[in-house]
């Protein structure tokens, strides 16, 4: 029988004294004191303390002897409150506890793996393995139910802006650009392959073609890809898709959603409109094409200084064309040579510079560790231009243009972390624009497009595709919060024309493009609107707003780092049969489930 509750666990106060209320949920701690028996009861909303004495009912108190940890039991009883030795401020219901008069006993546990407590100290992967049960944490259940927070929302804000919420085909053509395609095999058609989306871009594209409009769709996504912290195989996005738009429309509606999201969910108060900073900018400025904008820490130039430097690192390497480039440390001059011997390792081993040049900037001194080859007035001439502050530290790495902006961007992340010099407090929220419209891969010898091949370039810089296509600027751009890409999109080329060019400068010829894409370009024939969206990473921003340190953290059921579900302990082998239903032999060495 089901005692039917009441009241839920976390809702009980000195208001209901008195009454009688019915709780259901999980034993958590139990404590035996002098023949009482005080349990933990806990649900998702929280914990209440049950009581059973001998004295409030003597069967109750009895069967109680039997309740272990996870046991799952109703309680009836009155809700009375606590002496006062026994308050607890920290919870809600940490002023009552309910005398139990009667107990049911719904199903018991065996002793679990791990303790269902916060603070856990186990390995990752016995938590994936009981995921229930790692489930239960009051963390977890605490993201979980932000992750339930950040849908509403995000569903209430589009469908106040009059877009219309479309679920797209999970079995769709492959089109094998960006990362790897999961397939999926068809039966009635041997031979013959389904991909899982790797993003629903030529859906919602197509959308606008039908005159949709407005389109948003909160959708999983496949990436076969390899994995890291910031990273699944199946993630979620918030995908948008716009007719009739330029960039403006896109920042302003995304710049709502995102304050929406943030007031509503985790209470902070973010200002619009968000910073924009070029793609070009925020690589010379932090290194990074996703700034960490808590902290300051900015570049600063050093080439024109030392270009005559008798010191061969600096001058060869602005005469090759390269940068010497630094940020300055604030507060950091007094770091002792043993700790920036292991700095400069670190910056070699971890980050791949050629060594770290730096400079203290201290009241009775300006040190400088290359001051065997640079004369003191270069050293102050630096400090001066770095405006670093008596007591800073300056940071300097020389190196080509392509690799040091990247590497010095590491090491300024690094040092922010390591010296928490990061306001975690922030939300700090940019754009990053004008990205290059194509990367060139020299081991393929091709051009790729940075985001994907719909994207539309800058149109005064449409006429380079042909003769310099790495310097065409795309008209993309990514959100970025707090050092993490939260999202990305474009405004789109709805030209065939154009397209076809597009097509060309990344190699790939006509009659290909027909074959992968030629459904799109063949419904751009028939009156495409201008149109542009983005796709935010909505398990990112559950990331970012619990504060988790991976994924894994804000998803119910995620894939370990290589790729498997511990739980359900898949992908996994199948059935012979299975596999000749689908027309699939294994490769030699390769086994069936049954063989
Ligand atoms: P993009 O590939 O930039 O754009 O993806 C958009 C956002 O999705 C998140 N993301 C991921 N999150 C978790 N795990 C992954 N493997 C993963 N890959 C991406 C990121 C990223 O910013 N169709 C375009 C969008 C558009 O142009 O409208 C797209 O998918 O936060």
């Amino acid at each position: 029988m089901t005692l039917i509750r009441t009241h839920t666990c976390g809702e009980l106060t000195r208001e209901q004294t008195g009454e009688t209320a019915i709780l259901n949920g999980w034993v958590g701690t139990r404590r035996d004191l002098g023949g009482v028996i005080f349990i933990d009861l806990r649900d998702r909303y929280g914990i209440t303390q049950v009581v059973f004495s001998p004295q409030d009912d003597k069967t109750a108190h009895e069967l109680a002897d039997q309740l272990r940890p996870e046991y799952v039991i109703g309680v009836e009883g009155e809700v009375r409150q606590r002496d006062p030795i026994n308050v607890n401020p920290n919870v809600k219901t940490g002023d009552i506890e309910l005398r139990v008069k009667k107990l049911v006993i719904y199903s018991r546990s065996e002793t679990p793996p791990f303790e269902i407590q916060d603070d856990l100290k186990t390995n990752e992967d016995l938590r994936l393995k009981y995921r229930y049960l790692d489930l239960r944490r009051p963390a977890m259940q605490r993201n979980l139910m932000l992750r339930s927070a950040l849908y509403r929302h995000t569903r209430e804000y589009f469908h106040e802006q009059q877009f219309a919420e479309i679920e797209t085909p999970f079995l769709m053509r492959s089109t094998p650009e960006g990362a790897r395609d999961y397939l999926v095999p068809s039966r009635v058609n041997p031979g013959k392959f389904f991909a899982l989306p790797q993003s629903p871009q030529t859906y919602k594209q197509i959308l606008m073609v039908s005159g949709m409009d407005r389109y948003f769709q909160i959708v999983k996504c496949f990436r076969d890809e390899d994995l890291r912290a910031d990273r699944q195989p199946e993630f979620t996005q918030i995908d948008v898709e716009m007719s009739f738009v330029d960039e403006e429309q896109v920042y302003t509606l995304m710049e709502g959603l995102l304050q929406r999201i943030l007031r509503e969910v985790v209470g902070a108060q973010v200002d619009t409109p968000f910073p924009r900073m070029t793609y070009k900018e925020a690589m010379t400025t932090y290194g990074s094409d996703k700034p960490d904008t808590r902290f300051d820490m900015k570049f600063v130039d050093f080439s024109e200084i030392v270009r005559d430097s008798e010191f061969r690192v600096f001058s060869k390497t602005v005469a090759d064309g390269g940068a010497v480039v630094g940020f300055v440390v604030p507060g950091m001059g007094s770091l002792g040579r043993g700790v920036m011997d292991r700095l400069t390792k670190r910056t070699r081993d971890e980050i791949g510079a050629g060594g770290l040049i730096y400079i203290k900037n201290n009241e009775d001194e300006i040190y400088s560790s290359v001051s065997k080859f640079v004369s003191e007035d270069m050293t102050r001439a630096m400090v001066e231009v770095s405006g670093a502050q008596k007591g800073d530290l300056i940071l300097l790495l020389a190196g080509s243009a392509e690799t040091v902006y990247g590497q010095l961007g590491d090491l300024r992340l690094l040092m922010a972390r390591e010296y928490d010099l990061i306001d975690t407090s922030a939300y700090n929220l940019l754009w990053v624009t004008d990205f290059p419209l194509l990367e060139y891969d020299s081991e393929d010898g091709r051009y790729y497009a940075m985001h994907h091949p719909f994207t539309s370039p800058r149109p005064e810089d449409v006429e380079l595709l042909k003769t310099d296509p790495g310097k065409v600027r795309a008209r993309a751009y990514d959100l970025v919060m707090n050092g993490s890409e939260i999202g990305g999109g474009s405004i789109r080329i709805h030209d065939t024309e154009l397209q076809s060019t597009m097509f060309e400068a990344l190699g790939i010829g006509k009659d290909e493009a027909q074959q992968k894409f030629g459904f799109l370009l063949d419904a751009f024939r028939y009156g495409a609107p201008p149109h542009g969206g983005i796709a935010l990473g909505l398990d990112r921003i559950a990331m970012l707003l619990t504060e988790a340190k991976s994924l894994r953290d804000v998803i119910a059921f995620p894939k370990n780092q290589r790729a498997i579900s511990l739980m359900d302990n898949c992908p996994s082998v199948v059935d012979q049969a299975q596999l000749r239903e689908l027309h699939i032999r294994l490769a030699p060495g390769l086994d069936s489930a049954d063989k």
